[in-house]
Order: structure tokens, then sequence, then C-alpha cells
């Protein structure tokens, strides 16, 4: 497993723009062709009509000023405006078609991206911290619903516009169009080169604010920690210090940011004196070509030529930044999926409840074995108790039997079929796990013991409930089954809670139970009144019992002693008292 990323450490800056993800987003477009064609079209059209309007200024200078012509004022008064009422027309039709799509797409790659979230291993969630897990969901896929909507839209534009006009300007002046170029051509270099360095301080950016969404999230979670350690002022010191850094990078980009206009005002006012320049040589000359009407057209294209390109300046540096997102979110969506359905994996059906780990090794991280050549062998209907010092490896035993992770070495297998060759769901229906730490979602307590079988009645929940013992507390609720549990189920006690999770696995009834430290919040009293409810619910069933309370696995068939990275002791609660070793010291 990989060293688990922090919010006090920046996640890793890719630099270059990745063209294999844009061919990855392009098969996202792909569904869209046909919208995507027509506001190409529609685009097209916008910007040759936009070009229409200087040529008619010039002709009003050249020629209506000198035969003062009021007819031919009218008609090109009335063809600007016709021209500025179908280019707004166009804009409006492109624009909200554009961010259709940009949208549908997104909509697509969010669903992808929390799809995905949801097969993710385990490991991958203990790589990085979830606020930055979080915000490739949320952040980033907005950047570039963003980008769709806007930018690669402008972007098209702006080539069609400076495709255009240097053909008009072509054609109404060689020169002066060479004039205009020698101007733009140093301004685009400087605005490029800030461009890049903006783009670098982007992406840091995004890694420092990714940071404190982490530090943020991670602090919401532990509220409850934080207040009783007396934190909150140093926590606070410390998202000062996450959120300065945030602030910071904001105000690098800004900086630089704000050059641009300057650097285009200057350029522009550069070629504007060159054009006039220019004119005037041609004129003194004897250039009969060359007039008033054409210089004031040519530095209203100068602007139409200067502007789309510091725009495409602008969406370059949004590409690299972009990119990047893109390649965080793909990260997440790429993410391989290890613990996945074979092509030919078996539905597990009719589980008579043999589990073996034949001599698995497992370890979280490379090279640092939790569990070593351990091996244990379950017929159906056993009941194995683990017991054991904490941190010993307990919980992990039991997690590889649903394929939470995976073992490196040996395999684990249920009623003789290795778990990598089942279907993930149907092993998962088999097994029924009550973990370590319940956990109870926002919604009424009825649903929240429907959980892992959403077609269960209320009737069979309420008995699940009355079974566990569950029933005199939730009834003592002014709403009973349907009082609704705040979020993780705050508001209840954690005895409660674990109830709650309890009547869960009760109504799954699954073949095979585990139960993790199940009861450890639960009082004595409660917990008699379980430990029949127990009896009765493992009755034919391979359960797996961690406890730490010996009342709950004095009768199990088997007590096995972790520790060591393996089995330290195994035999009933008899033999082992008998044998006084480490079970017996525990008593
Ligand atoms: N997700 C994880 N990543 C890395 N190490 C882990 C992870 N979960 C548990 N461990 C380590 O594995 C060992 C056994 O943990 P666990 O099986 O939870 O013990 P317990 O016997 O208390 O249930 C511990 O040393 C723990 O630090
Ligand atoms: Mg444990």
């Amino acid at each position: 497993m990989a060293k688990r990323n922090t919010y006090f450490e920046d996640e890793k800056i890719e630099k270059k723009i990745d063209l294999k993800q844009f061919a990855r987003i392009l098969s996202y477009i792909l569904p869209y062709k046909k919208i995507f064609i027509l506001v190409l079209f529609l685009m097209g059209v916008s910007s040759v009509i936009g070009l229409i309007s200087p040529l008619l200024l010039r002709t009003i200078i050249n020629r209506v000023t000198v035969d003062a012509d009021m007819r031919m004022l009218g008609m090109i008064i009335g063809a600007m405006a016709f021209i500025a009422l179908t280019e707004i027309t166009i804009t409006y039709l492109h624009q909200t078609l554009m961010g259709k799509l940009g949208h549908s797409v997104i909509a697509v790659i969010r669903q992808d991206i929390f799809y995905k979230l949801q097969e993710l291993p385990f490991e991958y969630f203990d790589s990085k911290p979830d606020g930055k897990i979080v915000v490739r969901v949320t952040d980033y896929v907005n950047d570039l619903a963003n980008f769709f909507t806007n930018f690669v839209l402008m972007l098209i534009t702006y080539v069609l516009k400076i495709a255009v006009v240097t053909f008009f300007m072509l054609s109404l002046s060689p020169q002066l169009t060479l004039v205009v170029f020698i101007t733009v051509v140093p301004m685009m270099i400087l605005v490029l080169m800030l461009r890049k360095v903006i783009g670098k301080l982007f992406a840091k950016l995004r890694a420092k604010n990714s940071n404190r969404t982490a530090f943020l999230l991670e602090t919401i979670m532990g509220e409850k920690i934080i207040k009783s350690n007396n934190r909150s002022s140093l926590n606070h010191d410390i998202y000062v210090d996450v959120h300065t850094q945030c602030v910071d990078q904001w105000f690098q980009i800004f900086m630089r940011n704000e050059l641009n206009g300057p650097i285009v005002e200057l350029f522009w006012n550069i070629g504007t004196l060159g054009l006039y320049g220019m004119a005037l040589m041609l004129i003194l000359k004897g250039n009969s070509l060359m007039n008033a009407g054409t210089v004031v057209a040519f530095s209203a294209y100068m602007t139409q030529f200067s502007g789309p390109l510091t725009q495409i300046a602008v969406i370059i540096q949004q590409l690299a930044q972009v990119t990047s997102n893109l390649e965080q979110v793909f990260d997440t969506i790429n993410a391989p999926v290890d613990i996945a359905d074979e092509s030919d994996a078996l539905t597990l059906s009719d589980v008579k409840g043999k589990v073996d780990f034949n001599d698995i090794t497992f370890c979280y991280e490379e090279g640092v074995p939790i569990l070593e050549h351990f091996d244990l062998h379950v017929q159906p209907g056993q009941t194995i108790a683990l017991v054991g010092p904490t941190g010993a490896g307990k919980t992990t035993v039991i997690n590889l039997i649903t394929r939470f992770y995976d073992v490196q070495e040996g395999n684990v297998a249920i009623d003789g079929h290795d778990v990598r060759d089942l279907t993930l769901k149907s092993l998962r229906n088999k097994v029924g796990v009550l973990m370590q730490d319940p956990f109870l979602f926002k919604g009424s307590i009825i649903d929240n013991i429907r959980y892992g079988r959403p077609e269960a009645t209320d009737e069979e929940c309420i008995e699940a409930a009355r079974i566990i013992h569950a029933d005199k507390f939730i009834e003592s609720l002014p709403d009973g089954y349907n009082t609704l549990l705040e979020e993780r189920g705050s508001g209840l006690s954690a005895g409660q809670r674990q109830l709650i999770s309890f009547a869960r696995i009760v109504l799954k009834n699954p073949p095979v139970v585990i139960l993790d430290e199940a009861t450890s919040a639960i009082d004595t009293e409660t917990e008699k009144l379980i430990q029949e409810a127990l009896e009765t619910l493992l009755k034919g069933k391979t359960a797996f019992i961690v406890a730490h309370r010996l009342s709950t696995i004095r009768n199990a068939d088997r007590i096995l002693y972790i520790a060591d990275k393996g089995i330290a002791e195994s035999g009933t609660h008899e033999e082992l008292m008998a044998k006084k070793g480490l079970y017996y010291a525990l008593n």
C-alpha cells in the first residue's frame, strides 16, 4: 500500500498537457456529436458576420461622408442592425447548446466517478484523506464542466475568428496586415510566457485547496474529539496555515494575471501608431487604395485579431489546468479495481459454511506482514472466537473472508471455492459482517435496519430488532422505528448503534456471520439477553466472533488467541483454561 497522503502534503502536480486525457474526454463527447457540429456551424456563421461591420464602417467613412448619400447611410445602418441581431441570436443559441452539451458530458463523468468510488477497494481509501477524494467528485469535475461549456467553444470561435480576420485584412491591405502581425507576435510571446507561469501557480493552488478540504473534512468528522481534547485553537492555527497557503497562492496568481491587460494595451497602442504611420507613408507614396476608412477598419480588425489571440493564451493555460484536473479525475475513474469479479466468477449459492484459510500471508504495506502462514480450517456450523491483544490482526483475519483485502500468499476459501473465484455480490450476500465501528446512515431507524436487504418488510425489520432485544429502546424513542437518525447515528449511544447494526445482520440472516467486537459497547444486562438471541441466530451457521468480554466466547467451538502474526493458542474454553497459557491469563 502506498503511503497515505495527508493534508500537509501536496498531491503530485502534473506539468504537461496530456493529450491522452483529451482523447479520453472525446469518448464522452462522441454521443453528442450532432450538437457539437451544429454549434460549430453556428459559430462559423457568427464569426464571419461579425467581420462585416468594419467593412460597412469603412464604406460610411469613404463613401457616405463624401457623397452625403442618405439612402446608402440608411441601408448600411439597417444592415448593421440586422448583423448585430443575428449575432446576438446565434450567440445565445450556441451558448445554450454548448452549455447543454458540457453539462451532459460532466453528468456522465460524475456518475462514472461515483460508481467507481463505490467499486474501489479499501486500499484506495486508505491511500489519501477523504477530503482529497471528495474534491475530485466536486471541484475538479466542476472545473471540467466550465471548461467544456465555455472554453472549448471559445477556443474554436477564436481560431475561426483569427483565420477570417486575417483573410479580411489581407484582402484590404497586405502592408497594414504586416504591421498588425509584427505587433502581435512579440505580444503573444510575452502573454504566453505569463500564462505558463500562471498555469503552474494554478496547479499548486489546486493542491493547496485540496489540502484545505482534507483538513476541513477531518475537522468536521473529528469534531467531538477535537473539542474534548481542547484542540480547537490549535486546529484553528493549522487551518489558518493551510488556508494562508491557498490565499498566498491566489495572490501570486492574481498579481501576474493583472499584467495581462497592460501588456495587451501597450502593444495595441504601438500597433495603432504603426498602422497610422504605415498608412500615412502609403498615402504619401501615392497608394490609391489607402484611405481613412481602411485605417479605421484596420484598427477594428487589430482588436478583433489580438483579442482572440490573448484569449487563446488564457485557454492554453486553462488547458494545462484542466488536464491536471482530468488527470486526477481519471486517476480515480481508471484506478485499478484489484478486488473485482473475474470474468468467469462463480455465484455462491447454498452455502454450507466451510471456511478455510490455506496457509495465507497478508500485508497492508509491502514487506510488513500482519499475518504469516496463517492456517485455519473451520467446519460448517462452527463458532470460532478470536481473542488477542489490540492490533494483533483479528479484524484483519475476518476482513479477508469478505475480500475487503486480498491475500498475497495462500488463499481463503468458502465451501472449497477460493473467494477470488466468487462474485463479490454473492460472497458478501452470504457472509454478513458486523463491523467493529458500526455506521448508521441519515434516515429512519427502520431503514437503517433494512440497509442490507432493501426488500424486507417493516414487520421483518421489527422482528429482527425484537430478536436482538433492540425493540425496547427503539420503542421508547418518540417516533419509534421511524425516528430519524442524524448522520453516523449521532444522537444514539454507542451501544444503541451497535444494537441497530445487529438487527441489520439478523434481518440479513447470512449463512456465515462475522461479529467484530459487536457487543463491546452494550451493557452486560443487554448482552446477556443478546447471548440467548445469538445462540438462536447462529444455530447451524458458521460464525467468527471477535470479543473481549469472555462471556460471549465461552461457548465457542474453538477459541483462537491471535498474536505474533498467527494463531498462538487454539482450543475450547476448557482446554485453554487447563493449559494456563495466554488465554488463561486473560481471565
Ligand atoms: N488499513 C490498514 N492499513 C495499514 N495497516 C493496517 C490497516 N488496518 C490495520 N492495520 C494494521 O494491521 C494490524 C492489525 O490490525 P487489526 O487487524 O485491526 O487488529 P485487531 O486485532 O485489533 O483487530 C495493526 O498493526 C494495524 O496497525
Ligand atoms: Mg479489530
